[in-house]
């Protein structure tokens, strides 16, 4: 029982997005993440194509690893993703995902993150059915489900997530992998138990992190 504890405790991970922190005091939030007990830094790179916003890009990636402490967790929310997968790899990513959405070759450009040395992951939008990964589970480090149509923070969590983690979850477990779920937007302290509870290893937190008194608690909290 203790063990099963202990393994569960291990998989409740938290990447705070720092879309949400303060960009003109970011080595400040930064800091609160490397002493907090969040586990990556989410970083959310959006071309203004694939999505209706432009984020930042790879000298701000390369600026902040030099600060964090932590694995970066870098998603890319553009078109022709692996264009730039080794670009960001130079940069300090440690993960990456692209989008199942804005890709051709899913199963090329698992390989070539893989090559590169690093974590993969693909993401899925919320209208994209978990079953569509079936024949790829096995090659991905992990999976990010999207809980909001992605391009801000701040966005209204899609209940049907819910149902999608438990059918992925089911999935992993009959095939027998390891893959990671992955959750990004709307998470709160109030829901988090709930998606750790559907089976969710990573829980993403831009606004409920920078946004709240006190980051460092609600950190705490999500993943108590
Ligand atoms: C949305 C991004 C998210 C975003 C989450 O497109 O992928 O990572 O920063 O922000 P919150 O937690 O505020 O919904
Ligand atoms: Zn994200």
């Amino acid at each position: 029982m203790q063990i099963i504890k202990i393994i569960l405790k291990m998989n409740k991970l938290i990447a705070p997005s720092l879309l949400s922190a303060d960009f003109l005091h970011l080595s400040k939030d930064i800091d609160m993440v490397n002493k907090s007990q969040a586990d990556w830094f989410h970083c959310d790179i959006m071309d203004g194509v694939f999505v209706p916003n432009i984020s930042y890009g790879i000298p701000l990636v390369q600026a902040i690893k030099k600060e964090a402490l932590k694995p970066l967790d870098v998603h890319l929310m553009i078109v022709e993703p692996d264009r730039y997968f080794e670009k960001f790899r130079d940069a300090g990513a440690d993960i990456i995902t692209f989008h199942y959405e804005a890709s051709t070759h899913i199963h090329r450009s698992v390989q070539m993150l893989k090559s590169l040395g690093v974590k993969a992951g693909v993401v899925l939008n919320p209208h994209t059915s978990v079953e569509l990964l079936e024949d790829i589970l096995g090659d991905v480090d992990l999976i990010l489900l999207m809980s909001v149509n992605p391009g801000f923070g701040g966005q209204k969590f899609i209940e049907r997530t819910y149902a999608k983690i438990k059918k992925l979850r089911q999935m992993i477990e009959n095939q027998g992998l390891k893959t990671m779920i992955e959750v990004d937007g709307g998470v709160n302290v109030e829901n988090a138990p709930k998606l750790f509870n559907a089976g969710a290893d990573v829980l993403v937190a831009g606004n409920a992190v920078f946004k709240s008194e006190d980051p460092m608690k609600t950190i705490e909290l999500m993943k108590s």
